[in-house]
């Protein structure tokens, strides 16, 4: 170990062979974490070839069991967001994809720190249940044909063991380490048709475009070469997606999506990622079909019935579909307004300013065994290029108490850059970097 430490010191490539004894002899527990950290800061500091990042993740894939759906009618498609703030994509995808027959095996993780996690979300959702065991699993998509549930501990064992490492010693944040992990978690359940939503900005993990890029370029390359189908997105994370921020409200934002009430950057992405899934998977024959596609299943109804088969198979309340009203309501529901004498414009709302205000009320983790309250949140009822008065609310906030609000009410303030000029905001574009 000392001499593969030594040799990705210096910059050199490591053969596969070597990565898996690393990868194999770390989770055995025959190499000790020092070594482990040190050849993981080597790793940060040189970086590593294509090549190395491909067996880096075939090795942490064979550290446990992989998933295959040869008894589906059709090979499994799966989305995976690098995370960012009121990001609640996949709760409207599934059941537009499930709907378009094709099944969506989703393993979701929970939030942490600024980026929630659609776990808990659902959780919000009275009676609903993420952990279903693999039967359960198997026996559910061949039913209906979609699931969302906790990731296995059955598959790749070795990601939860490297996440821990680096996560103590400051190497997180390195491209090769990060689209090995969220590619061999996404290659072990068994996806063909794998579509990357990579996002950038304050609110995300990669705050430059040129980083979400590289990790991109990165994740593609790993699908590609492990013979998958694999498209990537670049998307902006520097105001939050969408307007809801908070398990709850984030779900009711999601469920009003399907019915055709919900924003229309929320709704632009989905149809963006669900095009990209249903080109990629073969049922379409261009984009701009699947998006028609996508564009009929949610008016004819057929999305949201899915929705009530998934929330029901998994042990949910599947009226919620049809009333909001019983998701978990916050106690204190108070507007934030624009404290001013003359209208202004919301030049830009920060996400990453916005998650704080949601993760002090209780809707996220600092730590990972903190308790989340699912009713509390936010909403940004005024995002960048919205003309505001005097008294008019800019958000409003959904907290479990008058302090907590209070709280919130000043860290919110902060996420809000207002003008007096006129701001045009762009929508947004979604480039499929590669695929
Ligand atoms: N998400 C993951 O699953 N792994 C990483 O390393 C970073 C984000």
């Amino acid at each position: 170990m000392v001499e593969l430490i030594e040799r990705k010191k210096r910059g050199e490539e490591l053969a596969p062979e070597e990565l898996r004894r690393i990868v194999s002899g770390y989770v055995a527990g025959d190499i000790p974490d020092y070594q482990v950290g040190a050849w993981l800061m080597a790793v940060c500091l040189r970086g590593m070839s294509d090549g190395e990042t491909l067996a880096l993740t075939r090795a942490i894939i064979e550290s446990g069991e992989t998933l295959e759906w040869d008894d589906l009618p059709r090979p499994p498609v799966d989305k995976h967001s690098t995370g960012g703030v009121g990001d609640k994509t996949t709760l409207v995808l599934i059941p537009l994809m499930a709907a378009a027959g094709l099944p969506f095996v989703k393993m979701s993780g929970r939030g942490l720190g600024h980026t929630g996690g659609t776990l808990d979300k659902l959780e919000s959702i009275p009676g609903f249940s993420v952990d279903l065991d693999l039967p359960a699993l198997r026996e559910q998509v061949r039913r209906i044909g979609c699931a969302i549930v906790g990731q296995s501990r059955r598959l790749v064992p070795a990601d939860g063991k490297l996440y821990a490492l680096r996560d103590v010693t400051a190497t997180v944040n390195a491209v090769p380490l990060i689209a090995s992990s969220i590619m061999s978690k996404k290659l072990a359940a068994g996806a063909q048709a794998i579509v990357l939503d990579v996002k950038y900005g304050s609110g995300a993990f990669m705050e430059s475009e040129e980083e979400a890029r590289e990790l991109a370029r990165t994740m593609v390359a790993i699908g590609q070469g492990a013979g998958r189908k694999v498209r990537a997105v670049l998307s902006s994370m520097e105001e939050p997606l969408g307007i809801a921020v908070g398990n709850a409200l984030e779900v009711r934002e999601a469920i009003e999506t399907l019915h055709g009430r919900g924003p229309d950057d929320l709704w632009a992405l989905t149809v963006q990622l669900g095009a990209h899934i249903l080109e990629l998977a073969g049922v379409a024959a261009s984009r701009e079909e699947a998006q028609r596609t996508i564009e009929r299943l949610r008016a004819d109804g057929s999305a949201r019935e899915k929705l009530r088969e998934l929330v029901h198979s998994q042990g949910g309340d599947a009226g919620v579909v049809d009333d909001t009203g019983l998701l978990p309501a916050a106690p204190v529901v108070r507007p934030l307004p624009l404290e001013a004498e003359a209208p202004k414009w919301v030049a830009r709302v920060d996400a990453r300013a916005v998650a704080d205000a949601a993760l002090s009320l209780g809707a996220g983790r600092r730590r990972k065994d903190d308790v989340l309250d699912l009713s509390v949140g936010v909403l940004v009822l005024a995002k960048g290029g919205t003309r505001v008065e005097p008294g008019e609310p800019l958000a409003e906030i959904h907290a479990g108490s008058e302090a907590a609000a209070d709280a919130a009410a000043g860290l919110l303030r902060e996420a809000f850059s207002l003008s007096e000029e006129r701001v045009e905001r762009a929508p947004q574009s979604y480039e499929a970097v590669l695929g």
